[in-house]
């Protein structure tokens, strides 16, 4: 088929990547094989001294055309020139950040970032000799202050998945260019819908394609959205960074590009849904602030009408009464919300959270609700009984 060069989103999240019909497959098959054989062994041995975006596939730990599927579909949507599909976020991220530190290296964070990419930093970097300074984010200027001779990667993640903070791409990635440092920003949350931080100088885009990109909590899957140059780079054999074993399952990733469909379509019901549950929460008397960026009282809205054209399903409140207790007992009376940590499915989930981001004085319950694509009504039913039940 032929795509024309005007269609429109959702005509490209359909078919784009996808337009050669193998056999006259309508759905891509699925390439569930290790191996590639060669007519010509030149061509093999090329590709094996120096291994390539954009040659053919050799073995699919490197590459598959089901996962190229997806990667092509990621690259249109977020604006870069490639993307590579990884077995998880996890391994998105850490191949991301392998891929541009060295020991001496220096990153700035958030204190807010997902948790065990904090750990990452924290926990396993300094033992190869990176350090990280971690920042609030929210300023541009505290952020930069924390930029050293030595620094070569600033970690975002607009918004933040617990306190839904936002980092404002363009004045920070201009400056990073300047000084040569690479930027990389988490976009799970946002999703290319809503979010294209490339478009504001953003040099990696990682997801944790777990989450809304394959909609249906049945993969575990990441994506990194980049340059071909950067892409390469992870895949020379003396990088070997996506080799730690980090690429995408080929069934994975044909479940990945079966989601990808219905993105658009999904995320937009899940803002609607988190929208109008998040304003019944923010109304209510015993509730001291829902953290939600789709909210029109939400502290960094101008930043936020910049730089995204629609939230997410996900949002965290504080309850007024601080009471661990009553917090882990309203979590536990909800009956359509259920009790897990991920999030980005048909299913809605809560999470209660005891967090103190650096601009807390003490450690604060926060509870963390995700709202799937279930009726809004029985959402806020079921919120509300919930909170009878506990009395909170
Ligand atoms: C914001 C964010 N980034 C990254 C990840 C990690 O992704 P994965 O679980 O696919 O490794 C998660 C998972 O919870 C997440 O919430």
């Amino acid at each position: 088929m032929r795509i024309p060069d005007d269609a429109k989103l959702s005509t490209l999240l359909q078919h784009f990547g996808e337009e050669e019909k193998i056999k006259g497959a309508v759905t891509p098959p699925l390439f569930q094989n290790s191996l590639f054989v060669f007519d010509d062994i030149k061509t093999l041995a090329e590709e094996l001294v120096t291994p390539d975006y954009d040659a053919p596939p050799v073995y699919s730990r490197i590459s598959n055309p089901t996962l190229e599927v997806v990667e092509r579909k990621m690259a249109m949507l977020e604006g870069t020139e490639a993307a590579k599909v990884m077995s998880a976020g996890m391994m998105a991220i850490s191949a991301s950040i392998l891929s541009v530190v060295e020991q001496g290296d220096h990153v700035v964070a958030l204190d807010t970032n997902y948790g065990p990419a904090i750990s990452l930093f924290k926990e396993w970097l300094p033992r190869f000799g990176v350090t990280t300074t971690f920042v609030d984010g929210r300023c541009t200027e505290d952020l930069l202050d924390a930029v050293r001779p030595e620094t070569k990667l600033v970690y975002l993640e607009s918004p933040s998945t617990a306190f839904f903070r936002l980092q404002d791409f363009e004045a920070i990635c201009k400056e990073c260019r300047k000084r040569g440092i690479t930027t990389l920003t988490d976009n799970s949350y946002a999703t290319p819908i809503f979010q294209q931080p490339a478009k504001f100088g953003v040099d990696i885009v990682v997801h944790s394609a777990s989450k809304y990109l394959g909609g249906h909590s049945d993969i575990t899957a990441g994506v990194i959205c980049t340059s071909k140059e950067r892409i390469n780079k992870m895949l020379q054999p003396a990088g070997e960074i996506p080799l730690l074993t980090g690429t995408l399952a080929p069934f994975s990733a044909w479940l990945l590009a079966r989601g990808l469909r219905t993105l658009e379509l999904r995320v937009k019901a899940h803002e609607k849904t988190g929208n109008q549950v998040a304003a019944w929460l923010d109304d209510l008397p015993n509730v001291e602030v829902v953290h939600h960026p789709g909210l029109p009282t939400f502290p960094q809205r101008a930043l936020f009408l910049k730089q995204m054209s629609g939230s997410s399903g996900l949002f965290s409140f504080e309850p007024k009464v601080q009471d661990r207790e009553k917090a882990l007992k309203f979590v536990n009376a909800l009956r359509i919300f259920q009790r897990g940590v991920s999030w980005g499915g048909f299913e809605s989930l809560a999470i209660p959270m005891l967090a103190q981001p650096m601009d807390y004085k003490e450690p604060r319950n926060v509870i963390r609700l995700y709202c799937g694509l279930e009726d809004p009504s029985d959402l806020i039913a079921d919120l509300e009984q919930a909170f009878r039940v506990a009395e909170l």
